[in-house]
């Protein structure tokens, strides 16, 4: 495990807690899911993909949208009760660390994940190195009104029942793809621009 992410660690252990019983989205959740979906399944269609690894799969929604179209696909996630909702879902997931995977992946998708490592470059490194081709990630866009708004009133109101997360740039995590021979290939603005769907493709 990377140096002093136990602590996080533990955050997601305590925000998944009870989720197999009561966790549900929000109106304004299930709307931003909807547009999320939308545009992936867009973005899907257009690449030759058979496997997927979603990493840090959480409740396991990004997950269930990948197992549906029909893909060979795997969650993983490191919080216990993430994966215990994940299989009381009947989703194909195992309880492990981005670190320990060997096998690669045509594509890797990390659904708001590497915003909450204070430096998510090494993070960013695994998801490359057990890539084939490609990696998706959906991040949230710190330069939109709406997603700094959206963010501020969510900590206001949820406090420390939030997971801390990072206000990266969506240029940090091109810049740090690119240094690594990954280039963006799409760059898709959803639901008013609150969040960013970036598919990275290996440079040959
Ligand atoms: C914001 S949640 C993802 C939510 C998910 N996209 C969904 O659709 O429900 C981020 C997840 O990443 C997991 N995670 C954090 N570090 C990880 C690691 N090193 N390996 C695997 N999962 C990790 C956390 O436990 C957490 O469940």
């Amino acid at each position: 495990m990377i140096d002093g992410y136990n602590k996080l660690y533990g955050d997601w252990e305590k925000r998944w807690k009870n989720s197999q019983e009561k966790e549900q989205l929000s109106l304004l959740g299930r709307r931003m899911f909807k547009s999320k979906i939308k545009s992936m399944a867009e973005i899907i269609s257009d690449i030759p993909v058979q496997t997927v690894i979603e990493v840090g799969c959480g409740l396991g929604y990004t997950l269930d949208f990948y197992c549906r179209r029909g893909f060979d696909c795997i969650g993983i996630d490191i919080a216990e009760n993430a994966v215990a909702c994940c299989k009381n879902k009947g989703l194909p997931v195992i309880r492990e660390d981005l670190e320990n995977i060997d096998e690669k992946y045509d594509l890797v998708s990390s659904d708001g994940m590497l915003e909450h490592f204070m430096d998510f470059q090494p993070y960013a490194r695994h998801l490359m190195r057990i890539s084939r081709n490609y990696v998706l990630l959906i991040q949230p866009n710190h330069d939109s009104f709406v997603g700094k708004t959206l963010v501020y009133l969510s900590e206001l109101i949820k406090g420390d029942k939030n997971v801390f997360e990072y206000n990266f740039r969506i240029n940090d995590f091109i810049t740090v793809f690119s240094r690594n021979g990954f280039d963006v290939v799409k760059n898709i603005p959803v639901f008013q621009d609150v969040f960013r769907i970036l598919l990275f493709q290996k440079r040959r």
